[in-house]
């Protein structure tokens, strides 16, 4: 059985201060849940402030990038060392608007996949297609290729671990959720292509959906025998309402 997974990806959103009052709300709402795995990936600049206050509870700290190399010149960026000592557990890789606004790009989205690994984080792997890429019907053809690319010599002891996230562009920040039946027709999909890499380990792969998660559709799309989850952006900023998410009706 896979656990579910519901994480929040704060964005460029809230300052120190802003972080530490909702996790503190956030960790009174969801005091005892411990069927759903719960995460939170606040700004760089919070990580610290946030981790004093989750530290020993049942809320997972993530970051929302890293870059791969472990020091050195290379100013702005931040290490996967300096992020597992921060005390997160997870890092996004490869979201939607890294490569839209970053250029991030399947082979990038690659390095930093093996450079979070290396440094013991669990990596959430973004994928999905644009608008126009569902439109032309390149979805299935856009997936695979960010999904293998990302995935290009991961060791199998590794990829059980992964975490996948399937964000449809059009679907993020828009109010536009892909259906259930749509969102589970993709999940099954990276869940085959992942099992002819990887074989068995694509029974423990979680994979979560992206794009406009809110408490009104996050159990519909949790019925789905593919979806493993959410990543939820705007729905996850106020912790009265990500705790709704976590604790949907099953
Ligand atoms: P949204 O963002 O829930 O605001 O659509 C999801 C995401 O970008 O991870």
């Amino acid at each position: 059985m896979r656990k579910p997974l519901i994480a929040g990806n704060w964005k460029m959103n809230k300052t120190i201060s802003e972080a530490v009052q909702v996790v503190k709300d956030l960790k009174n709402a969801v005091d005892g849940v411990t069927d759903v795995e719960i995460l939170i990936c606040p700004p760089f600049t919070a990580l610290c402030a946030v981790n004093n206050i989750v530290k020993d509870s049942n809320i997972n700290l993530g970051a929302q990038d890293l870059f791969w190399e472990t020091k050195g010149a290379f100013t702005g960026e931040i290490s996967p060392s300096m992020i597992k000592d921060a005390g997160c557990s997870y890092v996004l890789i490869g979201h939607s608007e890294r490569r839209q606004y970053f250029g991030e790009t399947d082979e990038t989205v690659n390095k930093k996949i093996k450079a979070a690994f290396l440094a013991g984080l669990t990596p959430v792997v973004c994928i999905g297609e644009t608008l126009k890429e569902r439109e032309n019907n390149v979805t299935f053809k856009v997936i695979e290729k960010q999904f293998k690319c990302g995935l290009t010599g991961i060791p199998p002891e590794y990829a059980s671990l992964a975490v996948v996230a399937y964000e449809p562009v059009w679907a993020i920040g828009t109010g536009k959720t892909a259906t259930p039946d749509q969102a589970q027709e993709v999940h099954s999909f990276i869940r085959k292509i992942y099992g002819k890499i990887y074989k068995a380990a694509a029974e423990k792969l979680r994979i979560l959906y992206g794009g406009s998660v809110n408490p009104g559709n996050v159990s519909e799309l949790m019925k789905k025998s593919d979806i493993d989850g959410g990543l939820v952006g705007g729905a996850s900023l106020d912790a009265e309402t990500f705790a709704k998410l976590v604790k949907y009706s099953k």
